[in-house]
């Protein structure tokens, strides 16, 4: 076989990529690019054999608005799911490493570290199993200078085969990852911009991307900026939210309504109306670990008040949550012991399945604790799933009812609260839902989904986050 040069092979065109990591981003972000790239012969692998089955069935295992479409038209066509993971780094041109990268759990820097051990075993599996050179792409999120790491690991362990390793982070969000990917607002590469294969690194992901996303939107960068950028947005889009849930409570106490002053805030067009939606606290699988990260990198350079900074966007996320719960059960005279309250919505978002970190589970768990009964209804979110979140040996199971539909979940209780914004939950027929309950009947509305005067006028009592009435009435 004929040898070829690393810059030759850096520059030949790009037809084999795979993507180490079948999960929220893997999954979706191949898809994709298979889509997009139809003579790119794309593989996904992941060490979950359980994931790849799911991925070659008809029920996938992520749930995103049009995902199923997309898959369908691109699977067995020029996008693959295995278990090969050695064969897929062997047969790739490109590797992209799409692994999780959760919150460390224990050992150093436990409870706020990024956990990059399954970082580290792919890159010590692409040494082993990779020949001539190859691109290997991070778009997992990782702390700064992961990058670094990944190639000293590939430096000292491979055969001698050669590679550069470049930072192209991803910004979907759950919910709209077809969207986002297909309409990306940026795509950020970043690479060794210094020397020449570096930049021939970047230019072949480049030109991936430059089958459908326009050369303005296509960053280029340090390594080292593209990482930190990442972590940079994650931080800023979280502290918008607390920022306005700070704002919310103020609101509960004054008699000022948050939605007003979000539209106010959000018309100055330095500002924009983006994630300026008040709710009972944020949740999912990144913001939390994401700034836990950013709070670890700077305690460890020594920037204990810039830690601090970033600290108390989560303290504040925290406080939300409580708060949310304490008007839970100071509504209900102080006590939710024995009364049955229904859940709805138990994902951290509508248009997504996904229950990490969903401030639901924070406000079942406080309620289950304090004794109450719950039903817990969401249109996307597995029973299992639910019962492994609320999986606690202080919890009884027998206190908790799975519900097929709102109006069952609701049936009996003495209050409703809705956890997530899924669109159903505003056109439901509330005057059923008033007769099937017990009265006084409370709406507790985390997400300010529901009309409240129109509810207050079919008699139920209620309070939405950031519009406090009961308060307002206590200071009349
Ligand atoms: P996920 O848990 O859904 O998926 C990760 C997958 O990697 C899992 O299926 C797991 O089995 C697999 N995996 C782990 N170690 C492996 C190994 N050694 N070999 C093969 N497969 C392995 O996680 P996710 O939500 O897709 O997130 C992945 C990364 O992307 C994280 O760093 C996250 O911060 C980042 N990110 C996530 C989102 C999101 O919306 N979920 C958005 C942007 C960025
Ligand atoms: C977020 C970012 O938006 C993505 O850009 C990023 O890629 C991703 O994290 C990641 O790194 O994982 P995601 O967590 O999927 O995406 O969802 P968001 O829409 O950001 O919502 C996060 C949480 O904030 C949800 O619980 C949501 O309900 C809440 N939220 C959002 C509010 O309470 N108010 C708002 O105005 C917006």
């Amino acid at each position: 076989m004929k040898q070829v040069s690393v810059m030759e092979s850096l520059s030949s065109p790009v037809t084999r990529i795979c993507c180490i990591g079948a999960g929220y981003v893997g999954g979706p972000s191949s898809a994709v690019l298979a889509l997009k790239c139809p003579d790119i012969m794309v593989t996904v692998v992941d060490s979950d054999p359980a994931k790849i089955d799911a991925w070659l069935s008809t029920t996938l295992p992520v749930y995103e608005p049009g995902l199923d479409a997309v898959v369908n038209q691109v699977r067995g066509r020029n996008l693959v799911f295995s278990q090969d993971v050695a064969g897929a780094i062997h047969d790739s041109q490109m590797i992209f490493i799409s692994v999780n990268t959760p919150t460390k759990e224990f050992g150093l820097g436990e409870g706020r570290a990024a956990d990059l051990t399954n970082l580290e075993i792919v890159a010590r599996l692409i040494a082993k199993h990779a020949f001539g050179s190859k691109i290997v792409v991070e778009k997992s999120t990782v702390p700064v200078r992961s990058a670094q790491s990944i190639s000293k690991i590939l430096r000292e362990n491979s055969n001698g085969f050669r590679h550069q390793v470049l930072s192209n982070p991803e910004f979907l969000s759950e919910g709209n990852a077809v969207r986002d990917l297909t309409n990306p607002d940026r795509v950020l590469i970043g690479g060794d911009e210094d020397s020449e294969e570096g930049r021939l690194a970047i230019n072949a992901l480049r030109d991936v991307y430059l089958r459908w996303v326009s050369p303005d939107k296509i960053l280029t960068m340090s390594t080292w900026s593209s990482e930190l950028s990442k972590l940079a947005a994650n931080a800023f889009l979280a502290q918008r939210i607390s920022s306005i849930n700070a704002i919310g409570c103020i609101c509960e106490e004054t008699g000022a309504e948050v939605g007003q002053v979000a539209k106010a805030v959000g018309a100055d067009s330095r500002l924009g109306p983006s994630f300026l939606q008040a709710s009972l606290g944020f949740g999912g699988s990144c913001f939390q670990k994401d700034i836990l990260s950013l709070v670890y990198l700077s305690e460890s350079l020594g920037l204990n008040p810039i830690a601090s900074y970033f600290s108390a966007i989560l303290k504040m996320n925290d406080y939300t949550k409580s708060r949310f719960c304490q008007t839970i059960i100071e509504s209900l005279f102080n006590t939710v012991r024995g009364k049955r309250i229904a859940i709805l919505g138990f994902a951290f978002k509508a248009n997504t399945g996904d229950t990490r970190c969903s401030p639901a589970i924070h406000v079942a768990k406080t309620l289950l604790s304090d004794g109450a009964l719950l039903r817990i209804y969401d249109p996307k979110v597995s029973e299992a799933q639910m019962r492994r979140d609320l999986n606690h040996p202080s919890i009884s199971q027998d206190n908790i009812l799975f519900c097929d539909d709102e109006y069952e979940a609701c049936r009996g209780t003495h209050a409703f609260v809705v956890c997530t914004e899924w669109p159903q939950f505003r056109m439901l027929d509330f005057h059923r839902i008033y007769r099937s309950m017990d009265k006084p009947a409370y709406v507790f509305d985390g997400r300010r989904i529901l009309d409240i005067p129109s509810l207050t006028s079919i008699g139920f009592h209620c309070e939405a986050v950031g519009r406090r009435t009961t308060k307002i009435e206590h200071i009349m």
